[in-house]
């Protein structure tokens, strides 16, 4: 469920109409709305610890959308973080996620991004390598710390979905196979600098099917149980993300309610394990839209319609990354037959298309459109490609609107480069 719908013929967000803020910001334009962003924890929130999982550790994946007022939106719910940088790391803390709810995932940390994580206390540090385990371990020992870590395992697990987001195949590049990780948490145990307190997988994102998650599950089940049955402690078990959205017209996913159940019973009879989750997409997706302008309609001789829009691949780039599908709505719906349009952008490269004959409603220049569930990583994987202005980002909440990164100006974009000395 989400709070954009059509109130008196207009879509909104909320309480405020889209076109309201379209006039007052410009297109293309973010925008995302709170209840959704708290009704999505929420829910996911209760049910995990409606199904017997204790008070679990939800890690929100800040890769998803990383605006702070977003993120604070959810800090405030008791949401923790998984971020991949430093860059991540500031702006969780910068929202208020408090240092011992932050998880630092990634596989390619660098020495002071372990440091500048040390320093800030996060409560743990999910290795993915033998080599980063040593790192960690040197890193720590070098600031006179004891760094809590977790191993991630790559399961091998075909989670299905688009092949760019599937990280739990053992030729993906994420984590260490089950037999590495006892060995590499046997010997983490050993070494003065870190101090394993859990083990991790994430197998992908928009997964829509449970079966997959359930036998990675059931794997790390059965690998703490052997760590145990070592004498080794096992404090938490991090589940990752991935668990799918609801984009229109798409695989619908499994409830929350559903997740929770699969893992009670996975995990049935584990003891003194805290839980954590590391979801984006199921959080932010549905919250967010990306409002854009239609600039004019290039109908060709041979039947086919152009509908250019003002919002392009820089803005949002799933469709041209992944064929992601987003539905596509007017602001304003017309009355009138369904007709088919290539909606695109301005950039120029063919892959800046959005969809190819997509069934839309009557549509005339100045109209706007919002693409759907575009909260999770649209803004944030958004560019100045074509050296065009990153859309600003609003949050709405019932009937205020705040403008939460405002659109850059030329001049900000240019006063970030030099000129060298020799031109
Ligand atoms: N934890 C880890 C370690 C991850 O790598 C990811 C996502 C998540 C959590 C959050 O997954 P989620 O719950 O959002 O599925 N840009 C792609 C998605 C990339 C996901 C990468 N990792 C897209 O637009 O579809």
């Amino acid at each position: 469920m989400n709070h954009f719908e059509l109130k008196g013929g207009e879509l909104t967000c909320e309480d405020v109409p889209l076109a309201r803020i379209a006039e007052a910001v410009g297109t293309p334009v973010y925008v995302y709305s709170s209840a959704t962003l708290e009704r999505h924890y929420t829910v996911l929130r209760d049910a995990l610890v409606g199904a017997g999982l204790g008070e679990p550790l939800i890690a929100y994946a800040v890769k998803a959308n990383s605006n702070v007022a977003v993120l604070r939106t959810l800090a405030r719910l008791g949401a923790g973080a998984d971020v991949v940088s430093e860059g991540e790391i500031r702006r969780a803390l910068a929202a208020g996620v408090p240092p011992e709810r932050i998880v630092f995932s990634g596989v390619g940390k660098t020495a002071g991004e372990i440091a500048f994580a040390l320093e800030t206390g996060v409560c743990e540090i999910n290795v993915e390598s033998e080599p980063e385990l040593h790192l960690v371990n040197a890193v720590a020992q070098a600031m006179g710390r004891r760094a809590a870590v977790a191993i991630r395992v790559n399961p091998d697990v075909e989670a299905g979905g688009h092949a760019k987001i599937s990280t739990g195949k053992a030729d993906n590049k994420f984590g260490v196979s089950l037999s590495q990780a006892e060995r590499l948490y046997a010997n983490a145990a050993n070494m003065a600098g870190v101090r394993p307190v859990g083990v991790t997988c994430h197998i992908g994102s928009q997964i829509t099917d449970l079966a997959p998650l359930e036998a990675a599950f059931g794997k790390m089940r059965a690998l703490v149980e052997r760590l145990r049955a070592e004498g080794l402690a096992v404090e938490r078990l991090d589940l990752g993300g991935g668990l799918g959205a609801p984009y229109f017209n798409q695989p619908t996913p499994p409830t929350p309610g559903d997740y929770a159940a699969m893992i009670a019973r996975v995990m049935a009879g584990l003891t003194d394990l805290q839980f954590a989750f590391e979801p984006g997409r199921m959080i932010a997706a549905n919250a967010g839209v990306l409002v854009a302008r239609v600039l004019h309609i290039n109908q060709r001789p041979d039947g086919r319609r152009f509908l250019v829009l003002d919002a392009a691949m820089n803005d949002l780039l799933r469709p041209a990354m992944y064929d992601a599908y987003h539905d596509i709505r007017p602001v304003a719906p017309r009355e009138g037959d369904l007709a088919p349009y290539d909606v695109v952008g301005p950039i120029c490269e063919t892959g800046d298309t959005f969809t190819r004959d997509r069934l839309l409603p009557p549509l005339e220049a100045g109209d706007l459109v919002a693409f759907m569930t575009a909260g999770a990583y649209g803004a944030a994987m958004s560019s100045e490609y074509n050296s065009r202005l990153l859309a600003p980002e609003v949050l709405v909440k019932g009937a205020d609107y705040a403008v939460v990164r405002p659109r850059p100006t030329y001049d900000d974009m240019l006063a970030r480069e030099r000129t060298a000395p020799w031109l």
